[in-house]
């Protein structure tokens, strides 16, 4: 089964996450691709079992790049062409309450309208609470960028990969 990890990532620490949820997924005998989001064509997507979104929080919300792609998926969604795949979300941003819940909804609510199964972060899991909230992992970063990704935030990475390896197989399988 396959997994695509659509990102956007300015400074480097949304892709260093996606590389620990590539990571996870592999652990779970998934095969991974990694696709910036600049790169990315719409029609790739068809070929996933799992779909995961990353962005740093841009102005409270999704960044350009990622919103752009996102967009460019809606041709697929006149033909609900993407449901039923296994989705899921990953943020950072500078600080903790400015907007990374409303950055993780966002993302959701795409996935959501596309009709994926969503797989957020269950409390028991490790790095919960400091690296990721029940959403799914976060990081925050610091206004410039020099506090994170924490090991804690890598840590949930991983364990969302996982997460989303178990899922897959469970929808897909
Ligand atoms: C134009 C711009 C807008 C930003 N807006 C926010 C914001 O609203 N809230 C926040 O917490 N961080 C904000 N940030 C910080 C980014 O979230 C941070 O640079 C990003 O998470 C780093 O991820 P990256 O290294 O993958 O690009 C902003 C950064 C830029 C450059």
């Amino acid at each position: 089964m396959k997994a695509i990890i659509v990102y956007m990532s300015e400074y480097g620490h949304i892709e260093q996450m996606a590389g620990k949820i590539l990571q996870g997924l592999e652990e779970e005998g998934i095969a991974v691709t990694l696709a910036k989001a600049s790169e990315a064509k719409a029609e790739d997507l068809l070929e996933y079992d799992g779909i995961i979104l990353g962005s740093p929080v841009r102005m409270g919300s999704i960044g350009d790049r990622l919103k752009s792609f996102i967009e460019s998926t809606s041709g697929l969604w006149m033909k609900a062409a993407l449901q039923n795949r296994v989705g899921g979300v990953f943020v950072s941003g500078g600080n903790p309450n400015s907007g990374m819940e409303m950055t993780q909804m966002a993302l959701y609510g795409t996935l959501l309208e596309l009709g994926l199964v969503m797989t957020g972060f269950v409390n028991d899991m490790p790095g919960y609470g400091k690296g990721a909230n029940q959403w799914g992992p976060i990081a925050k970063v610091g206004l410039d960028g020099t506090e994170g990704p924490t090991d804690d935030t890598l840590t949930a990475c991983v364990e969302y990969g996982k997460r989303l390896g178990w899922a897959i197989k469970k929808v897909r399988g």
